[in-house]
């Protein structure tokens, strides 16, 4: 079977059209990899992403059956610098580690983020570890300096990194704001 990425094997579920054996395969990448979110009685929690940040999900599905890689698109609004601003992010993004290299996460990333544009943000942003800033570089996204996100009550500041995209030009706006100014995410982030 031919690994390197086709276009062909994306597709966009939200949750309750997502096939179960499909939510599986996904769960239990994350459930190893990630498994903070899985703890105590959440280990049988059966939602790949957050409900209320609204996720549409883009999986990359092998003719036989097997899950390539998937990558979530979310929405959420949040207040900063006097106005409501519509954002959008990526969450839950990966490829398994035997198709890695193949173009199989670009894939993914590249679907996600056309939906976030077409679900009506104005920017999008989310964390990410250090070691994968230059992945979503070659994605076309870009690492905000400092550490312009706030978190939780009481308020802490996010520290990992944050990456952004202006999807439309008030999302420019956002950007320069965040060069001098912090946005509070929630209780947590993508
Ligand atoms: C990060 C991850 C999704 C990359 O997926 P992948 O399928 O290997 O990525 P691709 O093959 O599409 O790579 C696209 C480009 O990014 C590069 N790349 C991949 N991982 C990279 C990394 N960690 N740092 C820098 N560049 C990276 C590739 O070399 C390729 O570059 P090229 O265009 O010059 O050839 C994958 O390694 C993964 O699932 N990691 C574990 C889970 C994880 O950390 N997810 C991210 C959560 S924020």
């Amino acid at each position: 079977m031919e690994l390197r990425f086709d276009p062909s094997a994306l597709r966009v579920w939200r949750p309750d059209e997502m096939p179960g054996e499909v939510r599986l395969q996904i769960l239990a990448f994350m459930r190893q990899v990630w498994p903070r979110g899985f703890r105590g009685n959440d280990f049988l929690r059966g939602w790949i992403e957050a409900p209320q940040d609204d996720p549409l999900h883009v999986v990359a599905l092998l003719p036989n059956g097997c899950v390539a890689a998937h990558a979530a698109a979310m929405r959420r609004e949040a207040a900063a610098f006097g106005r409501t601003w519509r954002l959008g992010g990526l969450s839950g993004v990966f490829s398994f580690a035997q198709v890695r290299g193949l173009g199989w996460g670009r894939g993914v990333v590249a679907r996600a983020t056309e939906l976030l544009e077409e679900r009506g943000a104005e920017a999008a942003l989310f964390c990410c570890d250090e070691g994968n800033v230059g992945f979503y570089g070659k994605c076309g996204w870009e690492r905000l300096p400092g550490n312009p996100l706030t978190v939780g009550t009481p308020t802490r500041p996010e520290t990992s990194p944050v990456m952004f995209r202006a999807v439309v030009p008030s999302g420019v706006e956002l950007r320069e704001r965040l060069a001098s100014g912090t946005l509070h995410f929630g209780d947590y982030v993508w």
